[in-house]
């Protein structure tokens, strides 16, 4: 039986991920078969096991799975354990491994695409859901100085706290004191709300200094508020997500197949097809 793989998520239709892998499988010689799944919440499981059973390999889940996806895994990459996320699965006999490979795509796309150095650096989380627990892991593993969780709903932020067990290097604070925080060298927006399409973001200038780096985890129009922002705030980078798609879809394929594509052509090509907002 042919291996397969695959990415479930809902909605899928247009995800990017076959596009990125059969682009990988290509470059390398590799002949992937790779296709989005499209499964509700209650369907999510039985459609992996019919996928399994079909000689399913690997898979990558999106959005709304990624929690179900680490409930199911019975072993578990240390990163996915701490982000309690997972969006990489590999079948290992009769059983799935979980990894995610967001954070590092995230770290990847900053250092080796954006030229960021994160060592040192305070850093601001908006948002404490899922993306932003899939990142934040990752962004202390690449020794920023401190991490500032703030979320709509404090609670929240504050489970993302406990959950990277670094109390002094990792804290929460409140929506509404944004503005007596001071300033950070990355502002990462992990939030949903710039996928309503009336979003706005109306952030205290007083978060950005001369380095300021804009990331919204999101690309094409749910990016553009933050980005707006970013910008008539005068950061000095903006980056959208679709660096860090790429490159935790090169972190998956390489856990599959064993060996590293280049990233560059395979975004370059992308971003020809997804302007980041403001440019020419
Ligand atoms: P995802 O998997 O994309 O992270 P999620 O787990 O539903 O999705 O999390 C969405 C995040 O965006 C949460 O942090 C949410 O804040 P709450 O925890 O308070 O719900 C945040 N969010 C959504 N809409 C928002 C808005 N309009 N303003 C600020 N934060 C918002």
């Amino acid at each position: 039986m042919t291996d397969r793989y695959a990415v479930f998520g809902h909605p899928i239709a247009h995800s990017l991920s076959p596009d990125i892998h059969a682009a990988f499988g290509r470059q390398e010689g590799i002949a992937v078969d790779y296709r989005a799944i499209d499964a509700t919440p209650d369907g999510f499981l039985a459609a992996l096991e019919a996928f399994a059973a079909e000689g399913g390999r690997g898979a990558n889940v999106t959005l709304p799975h990624k929690e179900a996806a680490f409930a199911l895994c019975t072993t578990r990459t240390a990163r996915a354990t701490r982000a309690g996320s997972v969006n990489t699965l590999l079948r290992k006999g009769d059983r799935w491994h979980g990894d995610t490979t967001d954070g590092a795509g995230l770290v990847r796309d900053l250092t080796d695409r954006h030229g960021q150095d994160l060592r040192g650096r305070r850093v601001l989380l908006l948002g404490a859901g899922g993306s932003a627990r899939s990142v934040a892991p990752s962004l202390l593993d690449a020794g920023i100085r401190e991490l500032v969780v703030v979320n709509r709903t404090p609670e929240r932020a504050d489970e993302l706290i406990d959950a990277m067990g670094e109390p002094g290097r990792a804290l929460s604070r409140y929506w509404d004191d944004l503005h007596d925080l001071g300033d950070f060298e990355l502002i990462v927006n992990a939030t949903s709300a710039g996928r309503d399409p009336s979003a706005s973001f109306k952030l205290p200038l007083s978060l950005v200094n001369s380095m300021t780096t804009a990331v919204d985890l999101n690309y094409g129009d749910a990016a553009i508020a933050f980005l707006a922002w970013a910008r008539a705030a005068e950061c000095r980078n903006t980056v959208d997500g679709l660096g860090m798609l790429v490159e935790q879809a090169a972190e998956s394929f390489q856990q599959w197949h064993e060996v590293r594509p280049d990233t560059d052509a395979v975004y370059a090509g992308l971003r020809g097809n997804h302007r980041l907002t403001g440019e020419e």
